[in-house]
């Protein structure tokens, strides 16, 4: 039995959904503990590509069941379409997604809040607009709908009536149309009556599960600086992605965990507003965007690029404690002359390696890099680390150094054999 976690180790869009598939194939159960539909979790199975937004990506291995912590924040109709498009892909749900009660509930108030919001201010964040903040700030209120709320529509009913009263009173709704919102309502009601049946005790499930020996799987969404206490606040996810959500959003103990993989691409993306030090606006820029085809997987958002920052990935490495790394999308350096890696930052005429120590001030660092000589070979066909060329084993040591963490295993391409174990 073994209990392995997969944490985005960036600014998400890592390729959690791809690592977290390719792990799942002796796995019982695939948890995930934080976020909601702001996350778009890409997986190919062969020509098919499937983008899961809320479902954790174990779904895809018939034999594993999935759980929705508490920690994440749950959007019934958009479960209900990814349901459906599962279902159409003759992939079975019935039994395979279990919700804990005490999962937050996103409702269209929430989603419209959202847009509310990123509208009055001019997309201040960049948020996906699925109603994220606002479901957790209710929830830390404590005046959330929880998923047990789901089973009694009546009170239910009554609950989202007087939510929506508050936002109208507090002016949370400026621009949005009430009707609409209650045009949403009604398709969420019925959201709901399809998936109360899914509301159940994860907690007693998974434990009994763990106990009796299954093999389990947590999936984390969005990525390291992302995380509301650790990352580029204020521009971040409202949840913690970092490991420590693990322990509140599914209630299980950190100790538990055996394998802790932090996932981390070859070089570095952003979607949304916020400070980015590797950020490129040049021709490397567009050729990392190009050739990784980087849009986003739930708004189709183009992702800014930039060099791997090694200064963020070693801080992620420490601050999740990753006992390795998987390092995704090494075929998109591929035609690279030359890779940049930023080793240090410089401000005000001082340079550090510690992130945290200008986090408040990130917009001001400039990055210090470390030019490496590219291997200009493809790499999408190799099967063991042995055969890709001596520049690309080089340049993963050199990251594994930096991050102070082996990398075990390397992605060079998005389908599930495109991948190397070692
Ligand atoms: P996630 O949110 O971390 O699951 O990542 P996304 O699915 O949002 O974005 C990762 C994208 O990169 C998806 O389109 C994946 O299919 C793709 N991908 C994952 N790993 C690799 C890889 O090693 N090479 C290439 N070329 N694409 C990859
Ligand atoms: P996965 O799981 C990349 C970003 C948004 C925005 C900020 C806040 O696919 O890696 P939110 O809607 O959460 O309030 O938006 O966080 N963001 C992501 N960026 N990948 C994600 O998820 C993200 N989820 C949220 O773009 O900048
Ligand atoms: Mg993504």
């Amino acid at each position: 039995m073994a209990i392995t976690s997969v944490i985005g180790g960036q600014w998400g869009d890592e390729g959690k959904g791809k690592i977290v598939d390719f792990l799942s194939e002796n796995v019982g159960i695939v948890a995930r503990y934080q976020g909601g539909a702001n996350a778009g979790h890409t997986v190919y199975i062969g020509e098919q590509k499937i983008v899961l937004h809320q479902i954790p990506s174990g779904i895809l291995r018939q034999d594993c069941i999935t759980i929705m912590g508490n920690g994440m924040v749950l959007d019934p109709v958009g479960l209900v379409d990814e349901m459906n498009m599962l279902n159409n892909l003759n992939i079975e749900t019935k039994n395979r997604i279990h919700i804990a009660l005490n999962t937050s509930i996103v409702t269209p108030i929430h989603k419209a809040i959202d847009r509310a919001s990123e509208t009055a201010t001019n997309n201040r964040i960049g948020t996906t607009c699925k109603g994220i903040g606002p479901t957790y700030v209710d929830k830390y209120n404590r005046v959330g709908i929880r998923a047990f709320d789901l089973l009694n529509i009546k009170s239910l009913k009554e609950k989202i009536t007087a939510r929506l009263k508050v936002a109208e009173n507090n002016n949370e709704l400026i621009g949005i149309s009430i009707s609409s919102i209650k045009l949403e309502l009604e398709e969420f009601y019925k959201a709901v009556t399809q998936i109360a049946p899914y509301v159940k005790d994860t907690f007693t499930l998974l434990h009994e599960q763990i106990k009796n020996g299954v093999n389990v799987l947590v999936e984390g969404a969005q990525g390291t600086l992302l995380d509301i206490d650790h990352g580029t606040y204020p521009f971040v996810t409202s949840s913690n992605p970092t490991s420590g959500g693990i322990t509140t959003g599914l209630g299980l103990p950190i100790s538990k965990i055996d394998r802790n993989i932090g996932i981390i691409k070859a070089y570095t993306t952003r979607v949304g507003k916020g400070p980015f030090p590797t950020e490129l606006f040049d021709d490397d820029g567009k050729q990392l965007s190009n050739i990784g085809n980087e849009f986003g997987a739930t708004t189709g958002r183009p992702r800014r690029c930039g060099w791997f920052d090694g200064i963020a990935a070693k801080y992620s490495c420490q601050i999740n404690g990753f006992t390795e790394v998987a390092l995704t999308k090494l075929d998109i350096l591929d035609t690279f002359e030359e890779i940049k890696v930023c080793v240090e930052y410089e401000i005000n005429g001082k340079t550090t390696k510690s992130l945290p120590s200008v986090m408040h001030r990130l917009d001001e660092v400039k990055p210090i890099y470390e030019t490496i000589p590219g291997w200009n070979k493809p790499t999408c066909e190799v099967e063991h680390f042995n055969e890709l060329p001596l520049r690309a084993k080089e340049y993963i040591g050199y990251l594994s150094d930096l991050m102070e963490t082996p990398i075990k295993i390397i992605s060079i391409g998005p389908e599930r054999n495109q991948i190397i174990s070692r």
